[in-house]
């Protein structure tokens, strides 16, 4: 009897941690709503990572809503940048833009670190096209050129979905095996032959970061299977298949890591490299856009 009256109270709090993010989510969602033109929503959602700031004045705004605004979104620390949402037009489609994102090493939690993703899927978004900076592991590949992520390991040691599952969002064990969407995957390589880009494919590697990779971690990680290297877009990309979400992920590569001949990696370097990938990944982008 009292065995039981303990699993019962266990499990109601568990579920008040779920319903928890829940509300918390839907008023995000709600405010955005009250700043949006009636029945407006976004088709799909972007990351403007390191290197991609310039695509956000492509876009006709409806809003832009600093994140301190909405109501749930984490407290932005010190190093980051405040950020912002941009919700308007651009080749052609509504989109929700992530100017800005929280990343483990900052010291948010999983959860916070993909609250913003589960907003915009509340919001109507169907499709997320993500873009990070990340480190080449393959020494075939030039700084200054975009990869296309075509699988992903999550090594931070976190995942958002841990804790109660919310049946509302998704299923407690969702599928991997084919995370990022073959479609999107297509419409990237026509889009990179049409405009003459050259297009990396390969494999992410998340860590939680902040340091840099170790020669002999550089190592394990190329040995492991991945191609690139970074410090976030996993986590974001996990919950936003949990709710059935199409996903695809473009990573400027900034450096390229050599196990056998590793070099200092200045973040001015990181930042100069992912900024010349900027106008590759601004046309990958809009033109995966207007496809979706
Ligand atoms: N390692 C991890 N994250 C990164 C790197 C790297 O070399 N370059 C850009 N982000």
């Amino acid at each position: 009897m009292l065995k039981n009256l303990s699993q019962i109270i266990t499990a109601m709090i568990f579920r008040g941690i779920a319903m928890e993010a829940l509300v918390r989510a839907e008023r995000a969602v709600r405010h955005l709503r009250s700043r949006l033109p009636k029945n407006w929503q976004p088709q799909a959602a972007v990351t403007l990572g390191t290197g991609l700031s310039g695509l956000a004045e492509e876009i006709e705004p409806f809003a832009v809503v600093p994140y301190a605004e909405i109501p749930g979104f984490p407290l932005s620390t010190v190093e980051s940048h405040a950020g912002e949402l941009i919700l308007g037009n651009l080749a052609g489609r509504p989109v929700a833009a992530l100017a800005g994102r929280f990343h483990l090493y900052e010291g948010y939690s999983a959860q916070e670190v993909v609250f913003p993703v589960r907003v915009l899927a509340l919001l109507g978004a169907q499709a997320f096209i993500f873009s990070n900076a990340a480190g080449g592991l393959d020494l075939g590949m030039a700084p200054g050129r975009v990869m296309l992520v075509r699988d992903h390991i999550n090594l931070t040691g976190r995942n958002p979905l841990r804790g109660p599952n919310l049946d509302q969002w998704g299923e407690r064990f969702p599928d991997m095996s084919r995370t990022y969407d073959p479609g999107l995957m297509d419409l990237a390589r026509r889009v990179a032959r049409q405009e003459g880009i050259i297009l990396y494919e390969g494999v992410y590697v998340s860590v939680m970061g902040p340091s840099l990779e170790t020669p002999a971690e550089t190592r394990m990680l190329r040995n492991m299977g991945a191609d690139a290297v970074g410090m976030s877009t996993v986590l974001e990309v996990i919950a936003a298949r949990h709710m059935g979400r199409r996903v695809a992920a473009l990573s400027a590569i900034a450096n390229v890591n050599d196990p056998d001949d590793m070099e200092a990696i200045a973040l001015e370097a990181i930042i100069d490299n992912a900024a010349r990938s900027g106008a590759d990944l601004a046309r990958l982008m809009k033109g995966m856009l207007a496809g979706v």
